[in-house]
């Protein structure tokens, strides 16, 4: 063992030796079966795979049209672009979510107009929506943040009053459910899922649009494939297109996942009841908000706020120092550097997201998490709160 050189003595072996972590993949031998199958075919892109997580995909949410890009974030490119969006339009969405949400708006020169959020959804809603709409005012593009079901029945009659567009983002929401019993993102307006390691599903990096008719699936299927129509000629392009693509092996591992997603929603929803019920008692912690009137949460993060006058950060290295990894999750959009510096805002805009974005943190969370592993967090937790 000794090379000539002191060792430094070993640390005390302890049970917080390995950390919790945030989140963990579920991956199994049908997505090595399938990945390498596919990687043995030789075809690696625009093979057949991308039709069956497609089809497979659209089955599942009871929906005919699906579009699978090369993540979240090109989806809803796609997406605003295909529903109509244009340089200066104004459109409204929440300062509290994944900052790709309001990003996508500006690759396309339009202007991401926040309001403030609702406090047990974190959501925005569509009364908040109305009132920060003017007359440059051209889409809406809510976001199902931490998997919670927005009012999309409202979005939408406040879409057709107003003549807007709309654009769900349903990245973080996959498993969710509507009031009325539709899945979140099958309700006929254009919806994008994102597949990123810590979803609900994963292909690694990976997106889905929803498209309402054909005509928008015939548009996304070409953009993200640089202008080319399906039956054009090799290297023939009629738009503007982008290299969106979601690529044969990620198509298999989204097959695959697709296969065993029932199951890993079940087990996001079990470690989500343990952490609830552990949890319940401790003194002024905000949980994720329960369930309402018939809505169901496609669980995807557990998030809880710190009490009052607890510091945020610090809870954080507490926490780290126990072996628990957790981070701030989600910082406010219209804070961070990049937003203040080119709109120019500013801290007290909107005090229910910066609250919720000053106290939130995500503990670790993924299917797979055991029920000792939800204790040590909790523990863990209690301890660094001192309650
Ligand atoms: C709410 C929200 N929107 C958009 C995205 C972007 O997805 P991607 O990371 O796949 O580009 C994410 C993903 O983290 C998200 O959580």
């Amino acid at each position: 063992m000794s090379e000539g050189r002191a060792q430094p003595a070993e640390p005390a072996a302890s049970p917080t030796a390995t950390p919790v972590p945030l989140a963990r993949p579920v991956v199994g031998e049908r997505e090595e079966q399938l990945v390498l199958e596919t990687l043995r075919s030789g075809r690696l892109a625009l093979g057949p795979r991308l039709a069956e997580f497609e089809d497979a995909f659209a089955r599942r949410l009871g929906v005919e049209h699906a579009s699978a890009v090369s993540s979240g974030t090109a989806g809803l490119h796609l997406a605003i672009r295909a529903a109509g969006v244009e340089p200066g339009d104004e459109v409204v969405t929440t300062p509290f979510s994944f900052v790709a949400s309001a990003n996508c708006l500006l690759y396309e020169g339009a202007r991401p107009v926040f309001c403030d959020i609702d406090r047990r959804t974190l959501n925005i809603t569509p009364e908040a929506a109305a009132d920060a709409i003017t007359d440059r005012t051209t889409g809406l593009l809510p976001v199902h943040i931490f998997g919670y079901p927005s009012d999309m029945a409202g979005f939408e009659q406040l879409a057709a009053d107003r003549a807007l567009w709309l654009v769900e983002d349903t990245c973080e929401a996959l498993g969710g459910v509507h009031a009325d019993g539709r899945p979140v993102g099958a309700r006929g307006n254009l919806a994008v899922f994102a597949f990123y390691a810590n979803k609900q599903l994963t292909t690694a990096e990976g997106g889905m649009v929803i498209c309402p008719d054909p005509a928008a699936k015939e548009r996304i299927d070409s953009e993200r494939n640089q202008g080319r129509a399906p039956d054009m000629g090799w290297l023939d392009h009629d738009r503007l297109g982008f290299n969106y693509r979601l690529d044969e092996l990620s198509c298999a591992l989204g097959v695959a996942q697709l296969e065993r997603l029932e199951q890993m929603l079940a087990g996001r929803a079990r470690v989500a009841a343990l952490y609830g019920e552990a949890l319940a008692d401790v003194d002024g912690l905000t949980l994720p908000a329960a369930d309402d009137g018939g809505e169901r949460r496609g669980w995807f993060v557990y998030v809880v706020q710190v009490p009052e006058g607890v510091d945020r950060d610090d809870t954080i290295r507490a926490l780290r120092e126990r072996g628990v990894d957790s981070k701030p999750y989600l910082p406010a959009i219209h804070l961070m550097t990049f937003y203040r510096e080119r709109f120019g805002h500013r801290e007290g805009e909107f005090p229910v997201c910066e609250d919720v974005a000053r106290r939130s943190l995500a503990l670790p969370f993924h299917p797979g998490l055991r029920e000792d592993e939800v204790e040590r967090v909790v523990g863990a937790l209690r301890a660094a709160l001192g309650r």
